[in-house]
């Protein structure tokens, strides 16, 4: 029996990046507080709060002076609200998610609508509403665009500037079909359909729709290695959290091709899974850690 991983796999370079700095502050400060999980992985956050890096949800529930901003980054009214309660910051936001918030920000402050492809109750999402200075709505499909567009006109009022971003983890493929929709979508949206609205909140004198592509290609490259094994393979295991949403696309993108089982530790591997397999193909979500994946391969491998 062949075990194969993925040519990219795991930790992707954010989450990295953001352990080891947490790690050298809670090694300086003693203990510090994370505003979230760091990942929506259980083995991280555990062994994290094993080093003293422990969870808090909201800001007011911070007890020490030091709070560290995870990888999904904050809005800024967040950012003040911290700062406000002169507590030392670190921050671990991701530099491709902050490369989303300038995108977010400089298309509002450009007048732009903004429009976010992504989940509204993720963290990033959330943070990156903040950043759009309230022009922006979340949405994962162009019925909800439209929902969000008609029954907040407060958010937008002038309608004819349209700024795209996405959530950094969203895949490429549906997000360029969001886009291609959306825009198809916008001339449709007139008075007639929704005669309670004004016809200043209709799109159809729109001027410029400007999309930005903020996608994380770490992720990508995650998707695209996890396809192509999935293509060979006769089982596909991806490894992560059941929370982590990228973990579940890779999931979701294999599950088509092939017989697929998301774990989140080894202790999920069915044994039955195996029978008749010759070649198992291994992938895991951008916030497993390296051990939870070897202990998986380690398993696979005495079986
Ligand atoms: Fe950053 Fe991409 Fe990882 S956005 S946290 S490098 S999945």
């Amino acid at each position: 029996m062949e075990i194969e991983r993925a040519r990219e796999l795991g930790l992707c370079f954010g989450v990295r990046r953001a352990i080891r700095m947490l790690r050298e502050a809670a090694d300086k400060y003693g203990s510090i507080e994370t505003l979230g999980p760091v990942a929506h992985n259980q083995q991280l956050v555990q062994g994290l709060a094993e080093a003293g890096i422990k969870p808090v949800e909201e800001v007011e529930q911070v007890q020490g002076k030091i709070v560290a901003i995870t990888t999904h980054g904050v809005s800024p009214a967040v950012l003040s609200e911290i700062e406000a309660r002169c507590i030392h910051i670190i921050n671990t936001t991701c530099p491709i998610v902050r490369q989303a918030q300038n995108a977010a920000m400089e298309l509002a402050e450009a007048e732009f609508d903004v429009v976010i492809f992504g989940e509204a109750e993720h963290p990033e999402v959330k943070g990156l509403l903040g950043w759009a200075e309230g022009r922006g709505i979340a949405a994962l499909d162009v019925k909800q665009f439209v929902v969000s567009s008609l029954s907040l006109p407060e958010k937008w009022d002038n309608r004819h500037s349209l700024g795209i971003i996405s959530q950094t983890t969203q895949g490429q493929p549906a997000f360029f079909q969001f886009v291609t929709q959306l825009i198809a979508t916008l001339p449709s949206l007139t008075a007639s359909q929704s005669p309670e609205c004004s016809q200043e909140l209709m799109w159809q004198s729109i001027k410029e729709v400007r999309v930005v592509n903020t996608l994380c290609q770490a992720t990508q490259r995650r998707l695209e290695a996890a396809i192509e094994l999935a293509q060979r393979s006769q089982l596909m295991i991806v490894v992560g959290g059941h929370d982590s949403a990228n973990t579940k696309r890779l999931s979701e993108a294999c599950l088509p091709i092939v017989e697929t089982h998301l774990v989140e530790g080894v202790s999920e591997v069915d044994n039955s899974w195996l029978v008749g397999k010759q070649h198992i193909g291994i992938t895991a979500g951008a916030s497993t850690p390296d051990e939870i994946i070897e202990e998986v391969v380690v398993k696979l491998k005495s079986l």
